[in-house]
């Protein structure tokens, strides 16, 4: 689509406040494909609503979102950010890949099982398709490569059989994207409940560490995390608490395990959580500055929308045409 650069596309629902697992597992990777590859980071407003969400509380997560985006460092001259729902191509190609996406294969997506526990009152088709809608931000760009966390492997890979169902059928249409996992933070588990994702919809707050929290609330959340009985700060199967502790430190402060376990040997649990603390609001400071003084002009989020979703809309109509005239709908 571009002869010049390869394209990256991710995206992020604006369905709760952002946590540590999507800075780590996604967000932060995102600017590191700002040079070489064309980029497309979208706001995905229409997944969020397949559950309830509060009216006013979308559309200012939307806005917060896209800040939070650029607070992570993503410059809009050098990425195309938007928000879904401004560009109407996205519904359309995902009706159309509907069409080629089977019941069964949607049936054995495990986030759709895992949300329609929760969501039991609620088990909407939106949900259900939710894979196909993601399949068509993907392919709608031509994306090469899709930076995300490991729970989204399983979407990833339905879109590329998507993708080749559709090339096979009608001659190459979609590039087959690769998913671009990170090797440290690709799952940060929850605090309260180590054995579990750390989850922007986990209704207990101290399961969770938010990008924007402050620098107490962080202390305040790792000093109470879940651990063990143990007491020495050491990798290990059977530890998970402590395990998911030294991801997030790696991540933030790019130490090895073997870095880590020297650095605190002898010293016990406590001052290990304290130190982790430390290092994520320390880390985080900064894109909490950048985020205050980007949320604070309404305007300026709006042009930046405004321009994303036009770039956006332009790329994705070529393929939009290309998959019309190859169904064979009449194009006037
Ligand atoms: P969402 O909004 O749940 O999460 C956004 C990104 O954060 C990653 N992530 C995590 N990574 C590590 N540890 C965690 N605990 C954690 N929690 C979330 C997710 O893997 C994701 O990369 N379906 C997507 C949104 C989407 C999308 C797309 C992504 C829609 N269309 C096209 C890529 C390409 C989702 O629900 O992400």
């Amino acid at each position: 689509m571009f002869q010049d650069k390869k394209v990256v596309f991710s995206g992020v629902q604006p369905s709760g406040n952002l946590t540590i697992g999507n800075y780590l597992g996604a967000i932060k990777n995102f600017s590191t494909f700002s040079e070489e590859y064309h980029c497309f980071y979208c706001v995905v407003d229409m997944h969020a609503i397949t559950v309830r969400q509060v009216p006013a509380d979308l559309r200012r997560r939307t806005y917060e979102t896209l800040a939070l985006y650029m607070a992570a460092g993503l410059d809009p001259k050098k990425n195309t950010l938007f928000v879904q729902s401004h560009v109407p191509a996205h519904a359309e190609l995902g009706w159309m890949l509907n069409c080629f996406t089977m019941f069964g294969e949607l049936s054995r997506m495990t986030q759709f099982k895992d949300k329609s526990q929760k969501h039991a009152d609620n088990i909407n088709a939106g949900l259900f398709t939710y894979p196909t809608l993601m399949a068509a931000d993907i392919l709608l760009y031509q994306t090469e490569l899709v930076p995300v966390g490991v729970d989204q492997k399983q979407h990833l890979e339905l879109a590329r059989d998507i993708a080749q169902r559709f090339n096979g059928l009608y001659s190459d249409t979609f590039v087959v994207p690769e998913g671009y996992i990170a090797q440290t933070g690709m799952k940060i588990m929850s605090l309260a409940e180590p054995t579990a994702k750390m989850s922007k919809s986990d209704p207990n707050p101290n399961a969770i560490v938010y990008i924007l929290d402050s620098k107490d609330d962080i202390l305040r959340k790792f000093k109470r995390a879940v651990t063990d009985s143990g007491c020495e700060v050491r990798a290990g199967e059977g530890k998970d608490g402590i395990n998911n502790l030294m991801t997030i430190y790696r991540c933030f402060t790019g130490k090895t395990n073997e870095e880590i376990e020297a650095e605190f040997a002898g010293r016990g649990y406590g001052d290990f959580k304290l130190a982790v603390g430390e290092a994520c609001a320390d880390a985080l400071a900064p894109v909490r500055e950048e985020y205050t003084r980007l949320i604070a002009d309404k305007a300026y989020l709006e042009s930046v929308m405004k321009e994303g979703a036009e770039a956006a809309a332009y790329c994705a109509r070529k393929t939009i045409s290309k998959v019309n005239r190859k169904l064979g709908f009449v194009t006037l």
